[in-house]
């Protein structure tokens, strides 16, 4: 059984898209484990997305993600890294898959409704960034 972060963006939020995005992982046999809504500061944005620091969409990146609040679930299943990252579609909603969660509703490259971890190294630094053990149900 596999676990990986998902965020609901910023984007997502003020467009009352939690319940769209949340259904597509329970219709899909996806396992919600941990849930909460957060506002991250700026820093904290910063150190989640620190491997993309050098890149220059960065700035951006976390000024967008620290504008408002955010959902963060661990999600939990077969296999659940690549089903998610299906369910999501690819980063450019230009290039996302028909029927995808970023094809259906992502405005822009950034503005892209959802975050997934990409690979099981990713997904545990991301799960405890924000989750402790006991956040966790069985
Ligand atoms: P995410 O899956 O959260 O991972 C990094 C984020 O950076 C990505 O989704 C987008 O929101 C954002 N981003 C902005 N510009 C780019 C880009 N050119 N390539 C990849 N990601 C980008």
């Amino acid at each position: 059984m596999g676990k990986t972060l998902s965020i609901i963006k910023p984007d997502a939020v003020s467009r009352g898209l939690i319940g769209e995005v949340i259904k597509r992982f329970e219709n899909n046999g996806i396992r919600i484990t941990a849930m909460k809504m957060l506002k991250m500061s700026k820093k904290q944005a910063q150190g989640f997305y620190a491997v993309h620091r050098e890149k220059p969409f960065f700035e951006s990146l976390t000024d967008f993600m620290s504008s408002g609040p955010v959902v963060a679930m661990v999600l939990e299943g077969d296999n659940v890294i690549e089903k998610n990252r299906t369910l999501m579609g690819a980063t450019n909603y230009k290039e996302a898959a028909e029927g995808t969660i970023r094809r259906d509703y992502a405005t822009d490259i950034e503005k892209n409704i959802v975050h997934g971890s990409d690979s099981p190294e990713t997904a545990e630094f991301e799960i405890s960034y924000f989750f402790n053990q006991f956040e966790l149900v069985d």
